[in-house]
């Protein structure tokens, strides 16, 4: 995981910049953060443990060990800035201001930031430490600075040295290295994000678009195996493995700078939960030829495959019953992860569906790689337009929903639900009819997006704000909907939650109830509902606290909370009370709802 924000020009407030640039990449991983800044032949660095949160840039005092030259910013004399920046979500070495990145070689003369993890970095230091190298710290980066100093010792080019070091290294990253001697950045690119943004005589280098999007708007992607050399007012590309020069065109992309504030809110989370019905109504108005498109390619695969991870997995999971239920068809779920194990299974015919909100997601984009492989069509339904995800597929069906800045998905689930239910109806020939559901959907969402609901739901939260455990069951296409709403309890509230298909319980989980467990029963009003009901009277049975989340109160209810009867569309208005609940429930436990702890909202390694 991890964000990466770089810059070379001649901006005078280029620290602030870049600070104010990385925190636009927090959602990538909060654990420490970092800085290394380049004046004159010195670099100085300045990191931190933690959130960089709403650290003020006029703090920052930038540390040089070579040189006694600690520099506050705005004193600098010099016209050109170079700086690289990092925010760290841990793989590989604690939490701490050692394993913070940026990183240097031995002799402190290279400096680098590194997003993803370097597979074979223990047998390569290993060997850099017979060489007589000294590590600082435990991270798998700190081997490729090391590396990079080694070529250097053969060449006199940053890039060539980087460009053999990348030869060596297994794995997925996105790498960007600066040196004393250079006013110059290179970074090279595989399977993790990294863009560039050019401005006038100046330069942008980010993990994401947001950081650099206040100073322009023309961007250039590096693709998976390439190099970039970057100069104030120079750029060159070069193909990895060919060593070849790559020309490639400059992008304007149209995007606002787009200000996720929280306005009234007090967390992004709660704001993003409130917002669905405006987001719902804008994930169902897609172009109609795009859903014809899509509904094409389902209809005519030899076999299709919807894969996410987490929670986009859960989606997937929704949609396998969505296309069993409404058009008759099977589709095969999988998470990203697990994608590898289909792989005899895909052939030039299948058609691959990816869903993810931030479309960089490594373990889907690995299962676009094998599918690509096998030549298979690839659509995603994704958020980020300008992601990997959104560039490699060969139909994109964008879900609008805006920036979700909060690291739990919940605006971005219900319309990819949205997205699923209407290309399930296409593919019967019913598109209208799957529309009209949906704004029909949209529209009884207000009753539950409203400071009353939250209120009742509330009543709830307090009642079940220390328990050890909680269960949640659905069946069909609300069985997904209860593993999701596991998964909402346990990011936020730290409260273990699990989600079982109703018919399972008697087969082992009913063993873990007892008396007062808050047991959710997700009841939606189909063909399911009696089953469900016996499922949640034989939990009751054992002295289970039963909440039910259904249209109509039932006996075996303790506590209900009351959803529309939206037939098809059931799973988007029975997830919402869940994020509502695991909201609270972080609340009333003094959890972080917007950045719970160990997680990250792009999920960049394997
Ligand atoms: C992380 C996030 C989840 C998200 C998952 C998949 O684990 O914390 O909220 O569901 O990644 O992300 P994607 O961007 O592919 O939907």
């Amino acid at each position: 995981m991890c964000g990466i924000f770089a810059y070379i020009g001649d901006r005078k407030d280029a620290p602030e910049i870049v600070i104010e640039g990385l925190k636009k990449l927090e959602y990538r991983g909060y654990d420490s953060w970092g800085i290394a800044y380049k004046k004159g032949k010195e670099i100085s660095t300045h990191k931190e443990v933690g959130k960089i949160g709403e650290f003020d840039p006029s703090e920052l005092k930038l540390e040089n060990k070579s040189e006694d030259s600690s520099v506050a910013v705005g004193e600098a004399e010099q016209s050109l800035f170079v700086a690289i920046s990092h925010t760290r979500w841990a793989t590989h070495g604690g939490i701490c201001k050692k394993n913070a990145h940026p990183h240097t070689s031995s002799d402190e003369e290279i400096v680098i930031v590194h997003n993803g993890v370097l597979e074979n970095f223990d047998s390569i230091k290993k060997r850099l430490k017979k060489d007589g190298h000294k590590f600082k710290s435990d991270t798998d980066t700190e081997v490729i600075a090391h590396l990079i100093e080694e070529y250097l010792k053969t060449t006199d080019s940053l890039k060539e040295a980087l460009q053999k070091a990348t030869n060596e290294m297994e794995g997925r990253y996105a790498v960007v290295a600066i040196n004393k001697k250079d006013d110059r950045i290179v970074a090279a690119r595989r399977g993790s994000p990294l863009i560039v943004g050019k401005g006038k005589d100046e330069f942008f280098l980010a993990s994401d678009i947001p950081p650099f999007l206040p100073y322009t708007n023309k961007v250039m992607y590096i693709d998976d195996n390439q190099l970039v050399e970057i100069q104030k007012n120079k750029i060159e590309f070069t193909d990895i493995t060919t060593g070849e020069e790559i020309k490639k065109r400059v992008i304007e992309i149209d995007l606002k700078p787009e200000s996720a504030e929280k306005g009234d809110f007090p967390h992004f989370l709660i704001k993003e939960i409130m917002e669905q019905k405006e987001t719902l109504h804008r994930a169902i108005n897609q172009d109609p030829e795009v859903i014809r498109e899509a509904a094409k390619a389902i209809k005519g695969a030899y076999g299709t495959y919807l894969v996410g991870c987490g929670t986009t997995g859960k989606v997937a999971m929704v949609g396998e019953y969505l296309f069993a239920d409404i058009s008759h068809k099977h589709v095969n779920t999988t998470f990203g992860s697990e994608f590898s194990n289909y792989k005899n299974f895909i052939k030039d015919k299948s058609l691959v569906i990816a869903i993810s909100q931030s479309g960089e997601t490594a373990d889907t984009l690995e299962a676009i790689e094998v599918a690509k492989e096998k030549k298979a069509k690839v659509m995603s339904i994704v958020n980020v337009e300008s992601s990997t995800m959104a560039r490699t597929s060969d139909i994109v069906i964008p879900i609008k929903v805006g920036v979700e800045k909060a690291v739990v998905s919940t605006k971005a689930t219900t319309a990819q639900i949205a997205i699923l239910t209407l290309l399930a109806f296409a593919c019967d020939g019913g598109v209208e009819k799957g529309k009209k559901i949906l704004i029909d959907t949209v529209s009884q969402i207000n009753d539950m997006i409203n400071p009353r609901y939250e209120e009742h739901i509330m009543k709830l939260a307090k009642h079940i704000k220390d328990v050890e455990s909680c269960y949640l069951i659905g069946r069909g296409k609300n069985y997904p909907i209860a593993l999701e709403g596991a998964i909402k309890i346990q990011e936020v509230a730290y409260i273990h939650a699990e989600g079982f298909a109703g018919g399972e319980l008697k087969h082992g989980p009913i063993a873990l109830i007892s008396e007062g467990t808050p047991c959710i029963a997700i009841v939606a009003n189909d063909e399911m509902k009696n089953e469900i009901i016996s499922n949640a009277i034989e939990l009751k049975a054992r002295g289970g606290y039963i909440i039910g989340i259904a249209p109509e109160n039932n006996d075996a209810f303790d506590f209900w909370i009351k959803v529309p009867d939206v037939s098809h569309a059931s799973p988007i208005v029975n997830i919402i009370p869940i994020q509502i609940l695991a909201y609270q429930l972080a609340v009333l436990r003094n959890n972080d709802p917007d950045m719970p702890r160990n997680l990250a909202k792009s999920v960049t390694v394997k």
